[in-house]
């Protein structure tokens, strides 16, 4: 009886893909931290890809709120569940060829089941908001900075910027508290978030970006703010 049952076993653990049930949801939290660069898990907040929130069941490519799927995934037809996701995450390109998630996959199968134990709980409504939060502080501090940048509507006066020139190779950024700051202008990124979580329109904002302190994002609320706000002057 035994050692058939065991024979049984054996058989379904080859034959089916490592299931979310049998992970450890801690340990897939940690692994998680290879996503939040481009995943959240709030509902609707989308970053470099679309947010996780209400993951299971979801047909692929199917968020409202997501504008940048590509066509391949929209079109694969796939439900994502226990299953499908593990063939993603597996590789995700051999699964739906020329989809535009640049991830190259996770080949240990036992990450994968920890990964999808986590996602598993963190996407049901409810599950994620305290998690993502924590996730978001991880993901932000270091250079992979996929991520959103804090809230700007409240900002300080040395992050709000009033005007920028430009001359030669360098901009000058001057803030509301009446500092000027100079940039190499291959060092000055020009962004802009039309989110809830970007600047005031009229009220662009400079944050650090990178890990010298050489390198910074100005975010505008809108691109016409652009034009308006850079002006050529030596
Ligand atoms: C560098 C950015 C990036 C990373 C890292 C990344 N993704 Fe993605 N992900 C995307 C993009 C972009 C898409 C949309 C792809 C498309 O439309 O072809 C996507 C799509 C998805 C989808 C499909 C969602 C839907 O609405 O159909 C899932 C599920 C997913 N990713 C899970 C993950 C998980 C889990 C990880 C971590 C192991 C991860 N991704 C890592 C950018 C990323």
């Amino acid at each position: 009886m035994k050692p058939c049952r065991i024979a049984v076993l054996a058989t379904l653990a080859f034959v089916s893909p490592v299931l979310a049930q049998s992970g450890d949801p801690s340990r897939g939290q940690r692994d998680f931290r290879a996503c939040v660069p481009c995943h959240s898990l709030e509902p609707d907040r989308n970053t470099t890809g679309p947010s996780l929130a209400n993951l299971w069941g979801r047909k692929a490519g199917s968020l409202p709120s997501f504008d940048r799927y590509s066509d391949t995934l929209k079109a694969s037809g796939i439900i994502w569940d226990d299953r499908s996701l593990d063939a993603w995450l597996a590789d995700p390109q051999r699964m739906v060829p020329d989809n535009e998630m640049p991830f190259e996959g996770i080949k240990d199968s036992r990450v994968r089941s920890d990964l999808l134990a986590f996602l598993k709980e963190a996407t049901k409504p409810g599950g994620a908001p305290e998690r993502a939060a924590e996730n978001r502080m991880k993901g932000m501090g270091g250079m992979m900075g996929g991520d959103r940048a804090p809230n700007l509507k409240a900002l300080e006066p040395g992050q709000r910027v009033t005007s920028i020139t430009h001359c030669r190779d360098t901009y000058r950024v001057i803030t509301a508290d009446g500092k000027r700051r100079q940039f190499w202008e291959r060092n000055l990124r020009l962004k802009t978030d039309s989110s809830q979580e970007g600047p005031q329109s009229g009220a662009p904002a400079i944050v650090p970006a990178g890990m010298l302190g050489d390198r910074a994002d100005v975010i505008f609320a809108a691109p016409e703010e652009i034009s308006r706000t850079v002006e050529a002057r030596c």
